[in-house]
């Protein structure tokens, strides 16, 4: 890949040292991102940190919108061995395919596995849902001390859901294994490469043993539903392993750390909590506008060009991989005014939390459904408070999707 030399062009850009990620662990942005979408080029250039390997960063809306809707830019390609990436290691245990999407694809299992996250099947949990939030929130309440929303509310209902909805009956003890894994493997720095290479074996081996037995387990569950249809593809151990692989993956480190960050959002900003309150009415309103305000992943959206793609004017060649931020996208001023403030009545263009185009979160009515219950529930308890500055909030260094480490809150 090149860069033009334009003098209206960063340094940093020009020169091409510009490394990514941004090490901006917590829910505050790197200025970088503000900065790129103002006086950079619709594509910039930067490094990957961990391979040195050269990317193109979209942080605009109106760019992240061609990007994303292009067929020409591919997201298996992206994933494919070999190609440039910002990750540490790739993701995927040695041998595997890593891309449980493509899997489900190929042996004819697409529209079993959209129906299986689709509203109907959401609808089913729905009601479990709410009333495991209330009943979590409800026991820390009574207490009258100093709990922890993330420990004790937002992980346990996002690992309960995943194992109720997505992979079946898990154990305490495995749920917390799997997790441990999830953390070690989807991380840019704070483990060596052995151990993230290790997590990931070790997560595929699990699931080698185990899927199956989860599969047939009693339950409603999603790894069920893919294992036992009949028809177009039937799913082999190894192609099940990985199935399960990309349900926990996709499906629990992104709920776990969403539900923590739009907590911390919701209880910055009591007032909004005192609207939901009097209105519920509103909530639907607030998931949405979370999905914006709230930055969630550290890293960023990849494709890689099939063949040379024109956008805005430079061009994407063949083999080259642009990276979106979502995060940046949903902060863009030219698509949302106050890009920074939580307004419960915000209009405007479509948020960009679920991503956009073909590669649209599949998940997204089962994250809707559990962010939905966490608002109302603490819409129903308007005293909640954050026992801390928000600022002191401790964060996990490195992880590919924020999560902090507690949220002390108080009633
Ligand atoms: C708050 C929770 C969640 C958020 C914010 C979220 C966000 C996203 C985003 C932004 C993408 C697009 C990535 C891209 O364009 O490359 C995506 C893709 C995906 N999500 Fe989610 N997600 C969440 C929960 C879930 C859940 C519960 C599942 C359930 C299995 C899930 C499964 C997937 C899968 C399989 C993909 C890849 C789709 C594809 O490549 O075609 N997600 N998610």
């Amino acid at each position: 890949m090149t860069t033009a030399h334009d003098p209206a062009v960063p340094a940093d850009l020009a020169s091409g040292t510009l490394t990514y990620p941004f090490h901006d662990w917590s829910q505050q942005l790197s200025p970088h991102y503000a900065r790129l979408r103002e006086t950079g080029p619709p594509l910039c250039p930067v490094v990957a940190e961990y391979t040195g390997d050269r990317l193109w960063l979209v942080t605009r809306y109106a760019t992240a919108v061609q990007v994303l809707e292009d067929p020409r830019l591919s997201s298996a390609d992206a994933m494919a061995s070999g190609s440039p990436r910002q990750e540490p290691v790739e993701l995927r245990a040695p041998g595997t395919r890593g891309n449980g999407v493509a899997l489900l694809k190929e042996a004819g299992l697409r529209a079993v596995f959209a129906d299986g996250l689709g509203p109907r099947a959401v609808r089913r949990h729905h009601e479990w849902i709410r009333e495991r939030a209330d009943t979590l929130m409800h026991e820390l309440v009574q207490r009258r001390d100093t709990f922890d929303l993330a420990r004790e509310f937002a992980l346990p209902l996002a690992r309960e859901t995943a194992s109720r909805f997505l992979l079946g009956p898990l154990g305490a003890d495995e749920g917390e294994q799997l997790i441990r894994w999830a953390d070690l493997s989807l991380r840019f720095c704070g483990a060596t490469a052995e151990q993230m290479v290790a997590a990931f074996t070790d997560m595929h081996q699990y699931f080698l043993t185990h899927a199956r037995r989860l599969a047939d387990a009693p339950g409603e569950h999603l790894l069920k539903t893919v294992a036992t249809t009949t028809g177009a593809g039937r799913l082999s151990d190894a192609d099940l392993a990985e199935v399960a692989e990309l349900f926990l993956v996709a499906g629990y480190p992104t709920s776990s750390g969403f539900l923590c960050g739009a907590l911390i959002t919701l209880l910055r900003h009591p007032e909004a909590v005192m609207a939901l309150h009097r209105d519920p009415a509103l909530v639907p309103a607030a998931v949405e506008e979370l999905l914006r305000h709230t930055p969630l992943s550290t890293g960023a959206a990849r494709r890689r060009a099939t063949e040379d793609v024109q956008v805005d004017g430079m061009t994407i060649k063949a083999g080259d991989v642009v990276l979106v931020s979502m995060e940046a996208v949903n902060h863009d001023p030219e698509a949302f005014e106050e890009p920074d403030a939580f307004l419960l009545g915000r209009q405007g263009p479509a948020h960009f939390g679920f991503g956009r185009g073909l590669h649209f979160c599949p998940g997204n009515r089962l994250a809707r459904c559990l962010i939905d219950a966490m608002v109302r529930t603490v819409a129903r308890h308007p005293g909640l408070r954050l026992a801390v500055e928000p600022e002191e909030i401790r964060w996990h260094e490195g992880l590919f999707f924020r999560r902090p480490q507690t949220i002390p809150a108080s009633w």
